[in-house]
C-alpha cells in the first residue's frame, strides 16, 4: 500500500502487524529450546542501539567495510553501470550506501527497505534533501517476507541490490540460500548485487565484538524484552536476564544470548513462559564465512562471484555477484 506521508514522500507500506509479532514471539519461547527472532531487535530505540554498536571499537565490522567500500566505490560503481535501479534491502540509516549515491552514474532510483518504519522515513527524508534529483522509494517491510518493489519513474538499465553489513550472516544456511535465490531472480541475467560478508577469524577478536565493555550490545539484546513487556503487555523483569554472546567454532556462527539469572516465570497475557536458573533464549545467530564457503553458498543460490575486495587483515569482505548462466 502507497502512503503519502506529510514530508511529501511516498511510503510503500508493507508493515508487518502487530499480530505477526505475538505469534512468533509466543511460538519461539514455547520451545524447547527458547529463541526469539533478530528481526525484532530493529524498533526505534533498538535501530538508534544498533546505530551505536557500529560505532565501538570492539565492533570491527561497520568501520572495516566502510573503508572498503570508500577505497573500491569506483569499481564497483563502474561494474554496475549508469542508469541502474539501486535496491537496498536493510537500509537502516543509509550510511554505506551515501559512498555509492555518491558515485554512482545517474541512477533510475533509490530503493531504501527496512523494517523500522519511523527510521526509514526520517533516513529517506535526508537523503532526497541531500541528493536533489534523486527518485527515493521507501518501502517499510520484513523483507524475509515477499513484498511488490515500487517502479521507478525512469526505465532503469538494471538492478543492483545492495545488502550490506553482513546482515546475510543473521540467516541461518538454508535461510541465507533462500534469500540470496529470490535476489537472484530480481536481479535478472543483467543485474547485480554487492553484499557484505563478514569473515571467519580469531575468537580473541569475534567475542569482543559482540560482548562490548560499554554494554551496548548487552543494552540491544535486553531491548527486545522491553519491546516485548511494551507493545505485548509482558513482565520480562529485565534485572533478570544478562546478555551474552559466545563464538561456536563448529557451526562458524557468534550466537547472542540472553540468560534468565533465576527460576522464574514472564507472562505475556494469559500466557506463563517459565524458566529455569540459568535457562538460554537464543536471541540472533551471526554466521562468519571463509571466502570459499561464501562462493559455495552463491554458486547454490544462482550467483557467481565477480569480485571480492577485502582489508587488510582479511577481516571483512565486500563482494560483488552476477546472476550465473546455469
Ligand atoms: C545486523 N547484523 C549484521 C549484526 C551482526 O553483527 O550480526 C547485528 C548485531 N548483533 C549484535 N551486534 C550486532
Amino acid at each position: 500500500m502507497t502512503k503519502i506521508m506529510d514530508e511529501g514522500i511516498r511510503l510503500h507500506d508493507f508493515e508487518p502487524k502487530a499480530d505477526n509479532f505475538r505469534e512468533e514471539v509466543l511460538h519461539g519461547l514455547t520451545q524447547p529450546q527458547k529463541t526469539l527472532p533478530c528481526k525484532f531487535f530493529y524498533d526505534e530505540r533498538g535501530s538508534q542501539l544498533f546505530d551505536q554498536i557500529c560505532e565501538l571499537e570492539e565492533y570491527y565490522l561497520t568501520r572495516t567495510e566502510m573503508s572498503i567500500m570508500c577505497q573500491h566505490v569506483g569499481a564497483m560503481t563502474q561494474l554496475f553501470g549508469p542508469h541502474c535501479l539501486l535496491v537496498e534491502y536493510g537500509s537502516g540509516s543509509s550510511t554505506k550506501t551515501r559512498i555509492l549515491l555518491d558515485h554512482l552514474q545517474e541512477p533510475a532510483a533509490y530503493v531504501p527497505i527496512d523494517i523500522s518504519r519511523e527510521h526509514l522515513v526520517r533516513s529517506a527524508i535526508t537523503l532526497m534533501m541531500n541528493y536533489t534529483g534523486l527518485q527515493v522509494l521507501p518501502v517499510c517491510a520484513d523483507y524475509t517476507q515477499r513484498f511488490t518493489l515500487p517502479k521507478p519513474q525512469t526505465t532503469a538499465a538494471r538492478t543492483i541490490v545492495y545488502f550490506s553489513g553482513s546482515t546475510i550472516g543473521n540467516f541461518q544456511p538454508h535461510e541465507a540460500q533462500a534469500f540470496l535465490t529470490h535476489i537472484a531472480h530480481l536481479c535478472g541475467k543483467s543485474g547485480g548485487l554487492l553484499i557484505g560478508v563478514d569473515l571467519k577469524k580469531d575468537i580473541q577478536v569475534l567475542e569482543p565484538a559482540y560482548n562490548d565493555a560499554r554494554g551496548v550490545t548487552a543494552d540491544f539484546n535486553l531491548n527486545l524484552l522491553r519491546r516485548i513487556n511494551r507493545e505485548l503487555g509482558a513482565d520480562f523483569n529485565l534485572e533478570q536476564f544478562r546478555h551474552r554472546a559466545i563464538y561456536n567454532e563448529e557451526a562458524g556462527r557468534i550466537e547472542m544470548h540472553l540468560i534468565s539469572e533465576c527460576q522464574q516465570v514472564a507472562h505475556i497475557d494469559d500466557v506463563s513462559i517459565p524458566f529455569n536458573a540459568e535457562e538460554h533464549i537464543i536471541t540472533e545467530y551471526s554466521y562468519k564465512y571463509s571466502l570459499n564457503d561464501f562462493e559455495q553458498l552463491a554458486a547454490r543460490s544462482g550467483f557467481k562471484v565477480q569480485q571480492v575486495w577485502t582489508d587488510a587483515q582479511q577481516l571483512f569482505s565486500v563482494q560483488y555477484l552476477t546472476v550465473s548462466d546455469v
